[in-house]
């Protein structure tokens, strides 16, 4: 199927809800093709909740490709299940005590719920609270027309924006911000490495760091994608596989190393090289490991140097707030494809191969 490339598709006319949806739907794992339309019940929100007319929702590594193929690490699915995390769409029920949004707000939807207090979110780590539910994961996702999500979930977003792009920042922005607090801040000159920068997360990441005044180099392996970098307004991209990734940093850097680099993949060599280019007091942080689970670390060189590896494993409401403020400011990440949400087996085929630079998502209709 060839996807098409709409980038500003359309906010969705909110009108009567009906009692079934269109939904992209999982009865099994395996190949993309297990993803399948069917009708399903329309949620109904519950009391803090509200419905949304889903407009855009992001096509993940983890979250999407892997899940469906049944490798995913921590998700056990009850089939039929409906995936999809990070969305954007149009507020069209509320459910009871819901009085901060109304019907027809344009809404980003942060799929990582956190519901009542324990010592995590009382220190502000609710991402590590052990009842973190993720929307597509825990509770039924947004491939499909509605989603109900905890109202405190939900940000009202700038008119201007589209439904891709909004969608593109739901999860990963907050991410990237938190991985930005958790590591000590990001801010004028600060020196960032982003590794895997093709990446939905990775772009988003890198393009924040930039909106924030940091010196940025950006990574990847393929010369096609690192002219697109380029084209996006990096002057520094290099490719962390090679050996000369480690000279190519000091010329940049000017010989002080990284005070912070973003590394998601889990790749062993580029792990390494982004150790050894670590300033001293620097911090190595990951929210993702997708391509393996054990990295080389030398301890020695660790403590002497007072260097950090900081897991980060998600974003929370604090960061969402915050990259909101940014959005507000003129922060706009970039996108890549837009397939519908039929097409989303070949979206699901378009990332299993690697050939996005930015986040992939299905309009739905
Ligand atoms: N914790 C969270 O909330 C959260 C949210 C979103 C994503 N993530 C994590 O972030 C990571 C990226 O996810 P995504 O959806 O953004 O990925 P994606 O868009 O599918 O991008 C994959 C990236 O991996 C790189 N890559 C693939 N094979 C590689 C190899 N052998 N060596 C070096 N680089 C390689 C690619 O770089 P090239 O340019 O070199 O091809 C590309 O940048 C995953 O680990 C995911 O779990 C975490």
């Amino acid at each position: 199927m060839t996807p098409s490339t709409l980038t500003t598709g359309a906010w969705p006319a909110v009108t009567s809800v009906p009692s079934e949806m269109a939904a992209a739907v999982l009865t099994r794992f395996g190949g993309p093709e297990v993803l399948q339309m069917h009708s399903a019940p329309t949620p109904v929100p519950k009391p803090g909740e509200a419905l949304v007319r889903v407009a855009s929702v992001s096509v993940g590594r983890l979250l999407d490709v892997v899940a469906r193929s049944g490798k995913h690490p921590y998700a056990s699915f009850t089939f039929p299940h409906i995936l999809g995390a990070e969305h954007a769409g149009v507020v069209a029920a509320l459910g009871p005590g819901v009085t901060e949004l109304q019907i027809g707000n344009k809404v980003a939807g942060f799929p990582v719920v956190v519901q009542g207090e324990d010592e995590f979110t009382r220190a502000g780590y609710s991402e590590l609270s052990p009842r973190l539910q993720l929307l597509g994961t825990h509770r039924p996702g947004a491939y499909a027309q509605y989603v109900c999500i905890p109202a405190e979930n939900l940000t009202v977003v700038p008119d201007t924006m589209n439904p891709a792009e909004v969608a593109a920042l739901a999860l990963a922005g907050p991410v990237a911000m938190n991985q930005f607090t958790r590591a000590g801040g990001v801010g004028q000159g600060t020196r960032v490495i982003v590794q895997g920068a093709t990446s939905a997360l990775g772009l988003t990441t890198a393009l924040l760091a930039k909106h924030l005044g940091a010196q940025v180099i950006v990574t990847s392996r393929h010369e096609s994608k690192q002219a697109q970098l380029r084209g996006f307004g990096f002057d520094h991209v290099l490719d962390a596989v090679e050996p000369s990734f480690v000279d190519e940093v000091g010329e940049v850097f000017e010989g002080k190393g990284a005070q912070l680099i973003s590394d998601n993949l889990g790749a062993p060599m580029v792990w390494e090289h982004g150790l050894q280019v670590l300033a001293p007091g620097g911090a190595i942080v990951s929210s993702g490991a997708f391509l393996g689970h054990n990295v080389p670390v030398n301890l020695q060189r660790l403590y002497s140097k007072g260097q950090r590896i900081v897991g980060v494993k998600t974003g929370n409401l604090a960061a969402v707030g915050q990259l909101w403020q940014e959005v507000a400011k003129g922060f706009r990440t970039i996108t890549d494809k837009t397939f519908t949400l039929e097409q989303a087996p070949a979206a699901h085929h378009y990332v299993e191969a690697g050939r996005n630079v930015g986040r992939v998502s299905l309009e739905v209709e």
